[in-house]
């Protein structure tokens, strides 16, 4: 079994992909475990769609119909993007009336899920990149996946088998002593790891 930390310390977004993809019996399988991310209320306020073959084309001349007819070249790198990937799912947000939950942590609990997913497309060997881009906020887009009113689109995981040539180097770890902070008994918030030479 990988280790926890080391798959979200080793985990990079592969720009490049190639087929082949995860089936659908795959997704399945991993949505349902991602979907066990922190939900209040599990509303599971989320649905993904999944978009393969031609299908990607259909998404891309969509996506292009926004640009004007002038700029062909414009239309033609618009249409050609979801070829990038061999698999792609849409992420469709989905946010409902909650007196308890209001929408922001509906989204929160939607990108908890995305992230799990992507995890766990890393530890399976599949690649995954997050995008969203003009055509994440475009109505003829929208209106091709079906959204409905209030849904809104979050972009798309682009899933594939990775590029072993590309596949970029791990990140540093970040330095996150300047994002933790304590609060004292006292009430003030001080630094939880003082830089020298800082007074505390
Ligand atoms: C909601 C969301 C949308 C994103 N959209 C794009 C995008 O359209 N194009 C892009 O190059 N990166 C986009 N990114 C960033 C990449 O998914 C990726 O996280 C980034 O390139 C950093 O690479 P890393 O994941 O290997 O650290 C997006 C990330 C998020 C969370």
């Amino acid at each position: 079994m990988t280790d926890l930390s080391e798959a979200i310390r080793r985990r990079r977004s592969a720009a490049r992909v190639t087929g082949p993809a995860p089936t659908d019996d795959d997704v399945l399988d991993l949505v349902a475990a991602a979907a066990t991310g922190p939900d209040h209320g599990l509303m599971r306020p989320w649905r993904l769609i999944s978009v393969r073959g031609a299908a990607r084309s259909t998404l891309g001349r969509a996506a292009a119909a926004d640009l004007p007819p002038e700029d062909e070249a414009g239309r033609d790198r618009e249409a050609a993007k979801p070829l990038r990937a061999p698999l792609l799912l849409s992420i469709v947000f989905t946010p409902r009336e909650n007196p308890k939950v209001p929408e922001w942590e509906q989204l929160a609990a939607t990108s908890a899920m995305v992230h799990n997913l992507v995890l766990l497309l890393h530890v399976r060997g599949w690649g995954a990149m997050w995008r969203t881009g003009p055509a994440s906020r475009s109505s003829a887009v929208g209106a091709v996946l079906g959204l409905a009113p209030g849904e809104r689109s979050l972009g798309w995981l682009f899933v594939g088998t990775p590029d072993p040539v590309s596949i970029p180097a791990p990140r540093p770890a970040f330095d996150a002593r300047d994002r933790l902070s304590q609060l004292t008994p006292q009430g003030a918030v001080t630094p939880l790891f003082p830089r020298a030479g800082t007074a505390t």
